[in-house]
């Protein structure tokens, strides 16, 4: 018999920035990904500095831009939709682009051809008998929000945003059941550009240092507006979010909106007390984001950590009422790895993209640095439980690597087989536990750009896409060996992972 329950729902996951392209068609308009621009191999790009931009909007033609044609999804998107069928995928993840369907944000009403698309898309998961999950926000904000205004750290973006996501609901209540607010919702105070649209330099009142990279030691101005401003947008985010949940909760009570924050699992160095309070205190952190979604309130120790690192945001009157009323139904999240932390932070060092570590001796490392942990998915699983107790659902999981396609017009990725087999072994193991975990849908099922490094060249699909960073190949899919074998255990429920 298997450890899953009946109907669960097995999947894959993309964001419509890394797989849709056509982004100028049909009146579409420009978000703030589509300026982030390709710097090399292994090089994160989402880090966008005033220069960045500008150099983005200056250079449009010589620059070279993946978010933009995505993996042509907007034109492929029967094709990869019959393939998630043939694996007998039970639900899909996918978001939608905001610019799709306001093209400049400011709209009062949305683009019909943008409506029209997404309601194909649903027509043809529903036909193969898969329950969409749609993000309404995976990280794209409508550009004039980074040129006009401080991102999503001004207050002027919650009404045109609260404005598209109700129209989700209005529209597409009765194709969707399953919503997340927000992708990741936590990489804005650790990303300000990638998750707010937030250019550090842009009010220029401290000089960006030397050899600067993110998450080195700060200069004090630096600290203080990365601090104020991503905590600020993180706040009106929430308060979209809540606004949207009490919307969908009265009008569409069919409906069940979830959160999506970024798991990562934190390990104390040492047995001090003071690497184990550090561990404690980031792992409290990386929980504040679920806390204030699923509970509908601020906890209280986060606001002595607000003061303890000077981070002063504007609170608004209603901002209580408004959290209170618009609690979550379910908790969503990513999983790649887990870190160690030390009470000397400057001893952390930045590995694949985001995340600073220390170097743990008993875990194996992705080809990108990536510290591979199934054990940490069972910990913190059952940490959410007692935390929450609310059902969850694995919107992200999976193995970034570098692929080539071979003559025998296949990838034999055993390694990404073994991956998730460990990693659906320890979901198994954290059910069996008495966790409510309703799905799973690993990341880039179909082959996609790098959210961090922008380009096609770190891949994770069960299908492979024949494109390069550049834009060059045919765009053809090919199964890869993970296919079948993802295949066979939604067949069987994941009764055998063998
Ligand atoms: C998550 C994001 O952070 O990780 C995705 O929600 C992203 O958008 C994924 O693609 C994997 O990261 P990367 O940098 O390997 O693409």
């Amino acid at each position: 018999m298997s450890r899953f329950p009946e109907n669960f729902l097995w999947g894959g996951a993309t964001s419509a920035a890394q797989v849709e392209g056509g982004r100028c068609e049909d009146g579409k308009g420009l978000s703030h990904l589509d300026y982030v621009y390709y710097r090399g191999p292994k090089i994160p790009c989402n880090f966008m500095l005033k220069k960045d931009f500008e150099k983005a909007k200056a250079e449009e033609d010589k620059l070279n831009f993946p978010n933009r044609r995505g993996i042509d999804f907007y034109h492929h998107y029967k094709e990869d939709i019959a393939l998630l069928g043939e694996m007998g995928f039970k639900s899909f993840r996918m978001s939608i682009s905001w610019t799709r369907l306001f093209p400049t944000g400011l709209e009062e009403t949305p683009d019909p051809k943008g409506v029209e698309f997404y309601h194909n898309v649903f027509k043809e998961l529903h036909k193969y008998g898969i329950e969409p999950l749609v993000t309404m926000i995976h990280y794209e904000l409508p550009v004039i929000f980074v040129e006009k205004y401080d991102g999503w750290a001004s207050p002027e973006v919650v009404p045109h945003c609260v404005r598209y996501l109700k129209f989700l609901i209005d529209e597409y209540k009765d194709e969707v059941t399953y919503w997340l607010t927000f992708n990741e919702i936590n990489m804005v105070t650790a990303v300000p550009y990638l998750g707010g649209g937030i250019l550090l330099d842009r009010y220029d009142d401290f000089a960006i240092p030397k050899g600067f990279r993110p998450f080195g030691a700060l200069p004090e101005a630096m600290a203080k507006r990365w601090n104020n401003a991503s905590h600020q947008a993180l706040h009106h985010q929430f308060i979209a979010s809540a606004i949207l949940v009490k919307y969908a909760h009265d009008t569409a009570p069919q409906c069940k909106i979830g959160n999506m924050f970024n798991l990562h699992h934190l390990y104390p160095e040492t047995p001090s007390p003071a690497d184990a309070y550090r561990a404690h205190e980031e792992s409290e952190y990386n929980m504040f984001f679920c806390d204030v979604m699923a509970k509908g309130s601020y906890p209280k120790w986060i606001l002595s950590y607000y003061r303890k690192h000077g981070i002063d945001i504007k609170w608004y009157t209603d901002y209580e009422k408004i959290l209170s009323e618009g609690k979550i139904d379910f908790i969503s999240l990513s999983y790649y790895l887990s870190s160690i932390v030390t009470a000397d932070p400057a001893r952390q060092e930045r590995i694949g993209s985001f995340i600073r570590t220390l170097k743990n001796p008993y875990l194996e490392d992705s080809q990108f640095g990536w510290q591979i942990d199934p054990t940490a998915l069972r910990i913190s699983l059952n940490e959410l439980r007692d935390r929450f107790g609310l059902p969850i659902f694995i919107a992200e999981n999976g193995l970034g690597a570098f692929e080539e396609l071979g003559e025998d017009k296949t990838v034999h990725d055993g390694y990404r087989i073994e991956y998730l087999r460990k990693h659906i072994e320890a979901l198994a193991a954290a059910i069996e536990d008495g966790v409510d975990v309703f799905g799973y849908t690993p990341w880039g099922c179909i082959d996609l750009v790098s959210c961090s490094l922008v380009s096609m060249s770190k891949r994770y699909g069960f299908v492979y896409v024949d494109a390069d960073d550049e834009g060059n190949g045919t765009y053809k899919r090919y199964k890869k060996d993970s296919f079948e074998w993802y295949k066979k255990v939604i067949a069987i429920n994941g009764e055998d992972l063998t």
